[in-house]
């Protein structure tokens, strides 16, 4: 061979070399390409310690899934948002159009959360809510690409209102933050209490996230109802239950709510959330095998007890991953992404639960009573409930 030509096969086998690299390491890249999850949730405020359970649940789902979900390694791209309206549509965005994530989880507010739906839907993103309740987003704004792992704000309101029926109490004095999730949560817990006879004496509200609760107070001892039901959570839960039980009401004014009014907050509550009862989808000591393991690993990692916010940011990720593996671990068909997003059956440490065809759980609801620093369960207020997901046409 002369040594031209040998020059030249050797050029020749270079090209073929460097096209076949230039195609290996995309492939593999693709193969490889992390998953880029979108966190927009609440790290300072009122709802900050809620915004930090979520994220520590989700971490604790995927840790022990190796630190992959779907069969790949994780980015994470995280917004505070503040719980801040105003700022949603943008933090949104950013996620979006910015950070290109494969999927946003998000968020605690109801008000922040119908600015991520409305982007999920107009973008078409896959949107997955560990708290927010805003029933639109499984109700007339339902959509495909939208899944929540927590509930809505029909779900764990509507119980109480049989419950303080059965205990006898017929005049009823509601408080709560004028928004979405306060709103939503009262009108629920009056649509229950009301249909058995119960009557609302008055429906009091102030804006969110306000804690000058005494004026409230003050107006309530002086109506004297049979009892109050309130739905606060985070910090202005801690701030209320201590002012009303600072009021001299807690012995003769029974309080209630929806649970969050004393869950991740009991240990800052102490004395004031004794003995109250709450309906919520959560019990710190539920008796499942995999609520004592979460607990414990929660535990260990975190320095904290576990709380219903932590369990629906691990729900989440467990979510993500079922269904990411079924399809696996690509968005290439999102129809199938959905359908096994649909079909999962969660065994999540608040009991097994299954999606509504609203991608909304099915889930029991607890009575649960605070004992020491914990939510205990003392029965099933309602069991496998679903949320009507008015006006949804999904599945329908
Ligand atoms: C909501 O805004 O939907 C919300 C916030 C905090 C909760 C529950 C619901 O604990």
């Amino acid at each position: 061979m002369t040594s031209r030509r040998k020059f030249v096969q050797q050029v020749a086998a270079l090209g073929t070399l460097s096209a076949a690299s230039a195609i290996a390491p995309s492939l593999a890249r693709a193969q490889a390409a992390k998953l880029r999850v979108g966190l927009m949730l609440p790290y300072t405020g009122t709802y900050a310690a809620l915004g930090t359970a979520i994220t520590q649940g989700f971490n604790i789902a995927v840790e022990e899934n190796g630190g992959k979900l779907g069969g790949r390694d994780i980015e994470y791209f995280t917004v505070d948002d503040e719980s801040e309206p105003a700022k949603a549509t943008d933090n949104a965005n950013r996620l979006v159009q910015r950070d290109k994530v494969d999927v946003l989880v998000g968020t605690v507010h109801s008000g922040v959360v119908m600015a991520m739906v409305k982007i999920a839907r107009d973008s078409g993103t896959l949107l997955i809510i560990p708290n927010a309740g805003a029933n639109a987003a499984t109700g007339s704004q339902c959509a495909p690409n939208i899944f929540r792992t927590s509930f809505s704000n029909w779900q764990p309101a509507h119980p109480m209102g049989k419950v303080m029926y059965d205990k006898g109490h017929r005049k009823v004095v509601t408080l709560t933050w004028k928004y979405g999730a306060g709103e939503e949560s009262v009108e629920s817990f009056k649509e229950a209490f009301t249909k058995l006879g119960g009557s609302i004496v008055k429906e009091m509200y102030l804006p969110f996230p306000n804690v000058e609760f005494q004026a409230f107070i003050t107006e309530i001892a002086s109506l004297k109802p049979d009892a109050v039901f309130v739905f606060f959570a985070g910090g202005g839960a801690i701030k209320f239950t201590k002012d009303y039980a600072a009021a001299g009401l807690k012995d003769k004014i029974p309080l209630y709510g929806s649970g969050f009014l004393t869950d991740g907050t009991l240990e800052a509550q102490g004395a004031s959330a004794q003995g109250l009862l709450t309906t919520l989808h959560y019990g710190d000591g539920i008796e499942n095998p995999k609520n004592k393991q979460f607990r414990y690993a929660y535990g260990k990692k975190y320095g904290i007890q576990a709380d219903v916010y932590a369990v629906q940011g691990y729900d989440a990720a467990l979510l993500l991953g079922s269904g990411l593996t079924a399809v696996k671990g690509s968005f290439g068909d999102k129809k199938s992404l959905y359908g096994a997003l649909e079909k999962v059956k969660i065994d999540s440490p608040r009991g097994a639960w299954t999606m509504s065809r609203a991608h909304n759980p099915i889930q029991d609801i607890y009575l649960r009573r605070v004992e020491g620093n914990a939510n205990q369960v003392i029965g099933v207020a309602w069991k496998a409930l679903e949320d009507p997901a008015r006006g949804c046409k999904l599945g329908a």
